[in-house]
């Protein structure tokens, strides 16, 4: 009647070796039936209330028709099921959004948990090694939790006492697969839980117009494009430095130019002044007009960084025991300095002493530039100390698409790569991959994914043409 288990057998366990006069034969306890049966009883009755205490409104759901039309006809249940089946509906096509929060997305969740996450739990756990199966038991990780969002389920676990969360994050891979997402993030709820996220879909797939130019001169975070979750992207400029790292064709471009974009209007207010190094003469070169300076050959190019380390040097004198932090004005504007492919300036460039130069400016910068309103905004393509030994002097980082797994973490951080910053598996098809990076958001050590705004040709010359006719205007 009962599944065998192998304590079982022991009943039927006897030595067998030859020529013993005493036969050992374990003792085995008989449980009585009706014992049993009590001990069933009891859950029984346990399970029950605990269901009805935990998914009232989901039990009631099926019982209340079910209960009118037994004690007041059949009519009665197929009023109370279509009154509010045709409110539900009528809801749901009337205001999509607060159906969706209120019932759509609980019942996603609900559908979701049984049918793709506890349908292979079990197998997904024991194949990946999360779970164990002992003596005919499986240990699994619990379950919890399923909640969907606008883009991504996350799911609490549980861990099996003595998992750590590297544990999980070896196994993204797998956990992804397994429940069928593009991707796994895994980040830790408390001690103990952790929070999974898998993508349903991706608002980042299709390349982003550019973001309208802002109406206000600010030089507070930048919007530059969407966040994974659909939600507007802000980089900040002022009062922090920010390195962007990419392989060839992954998109460094569009995070420069939309942050020229969106400091645009303070541009014009005289609250921001952008100097560009263009070593490669392709990007910035474009719309230099747009720049209160502009530089291309190494040598222009160390003259200028220079002027900005003097710039800062000065302010910092004035600064001193006044105030402690830089707000922009028209006398002392921000000064974006802002560097097209560092690397060409720094590791790669043959005038040693120019190298010197340019990288001991660079220095001076990203150390003290920040309280007094000087920035640097640099892009380059291979994170390597030996190409950027200054790369840890810029608090921002972002990781375009890179070719190297272990590039991740020198930009990111240590680490990052496992929390599911997958800059390496990026695509290079520019419509898919281009502008994608993740970046680390202030608050929280997960990376997140974001896309920078395509800032055309076009867009470029439509700035330009603004920028000359704001000129003349004012
Ligand atoms: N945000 C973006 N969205 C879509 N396509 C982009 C984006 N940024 C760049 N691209 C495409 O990728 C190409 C390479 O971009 P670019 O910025 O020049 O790369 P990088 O400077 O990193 O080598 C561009 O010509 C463009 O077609
Ligand atoms: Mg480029």
């Amino acid at each position: 009647m009962f599944k065998k288990l192998p304590g079982d057998q022991v009943s039927g366990l006897v030595s067998t070796t030859p020529d013993t006069a005493v036969v050992f034969r374990p003792a085995v306890v008989q449980t009585p039936a009706i014992l049993t049966f009590l001990i069933f009883l009891g859950r029984l009755i346990t399970g029950t209330v605990r269901l009805i205490w935990r998914h009232p409104v989901a039990l009631a759901v099926p019982t209340v028709p079910v209960l009118l039309g037994w004690l007041y006809g059949w009519q009665a249940a197929l009023i109370t099921v279509t009154v509010p089946l045709s409110i539900v509906i009528a809801w749901a096509l009337h205001d999509r959004d607060s159906f969706n929060h209120w019932i759509g997305r609980r019942l996603l969740a609900w559908w979701r948990l049984i049918w793709v996450y506890r349908r292979h739990w079990q197998s997904v756990m024991i194949v990946s090694g999360l779970g164990r199966h002992l003596r005919g038991r499986d240990y699994l990780p619990r379950l919890m939790r399923v909640r969907c969002t606008s883009w991504a389920d996350e799911v609490t676990v549980k861990m099996i006492a003595g998992q750590s969360a590297t544990d999980w994050s070896d196994r993204i891979e797998h956990l992804a697969h397994g429940f069928g997402a593009r991707s796994c993030r895994v980040s830790i709820a408390r001690a103990g839980r952790l929070l999974l996220t898998f993508p349903r879909q991706d608002p980042l797939a299709v390349p982003l117009p550019a973001v309208p130019i802002p109406e206000e001169a600010a030089v507070g975070p930048v919007e530059i494009g969407t966040r994974e979750d659909g939600t507007p992207y802000r980089l900040k400029v002022h009062g922090t430095h920010v390195l962007i790292a990419g392989a060839t064709g992954a998109g460094k471009g569009s995070f420069l130019w939309s942050t020229v974009r969106g400091l645009l209007p303070a541009v014009w207010a005289g609250l921001v002044e952008v100097w560009a190094l263009d070593p490669k003469l392709m990007e910035l070169s474009y719309g230099r007009e747009l720049f209160t300076r502009y530089a291309a050959d190494p040598a222009e190019c160390a003259d200028l960084l220079d002027e900005a380390v003097s710039v800062m040097q000065k302010r910092a004198g004035r600064f001193a025991g006044v105030q402690r932090s830089h707000t922009a004005t028209v006398e002392d504007p921000f000064v974006l300095v802002l560097v097209d492919e560092v690397a060409f300036l720094t590791a790669y460039q043959s005038d040693k002493q120019l190298r010197h130069r340019i990288s001991a400016a660079l220095a001076t910068l990203t150390t003290q530039g920040r309280a007094v309103g000087v920035g640097v905004m640099a892009a380059l393509q291979d994170p390597r100390k030996e190409v950027m030994n200054i790369r840890n002097l810029f608090p921002d980082k972002i990781a375009l698409r890179l070719d190297e797994s272990e590039q991740v973490d020198m930009v990111l951080g240590d680490g990052a790569r496992d929390r599911g910053a997958l800059a390496d598996h990026i695509s290079p098809v520019p419509e898919i991959g281009a502008g994608v990076a993740y970046v680390r958001l202030e608050a929280s050590p997960d990376p997140v994914r974001v896309r920078a705004a395509y800032v055309s040709d076009a867009d470029i010359r439509a700035m330009v043409a603004a920028y000359a006719g704001w000129g003349e205007a004012a």
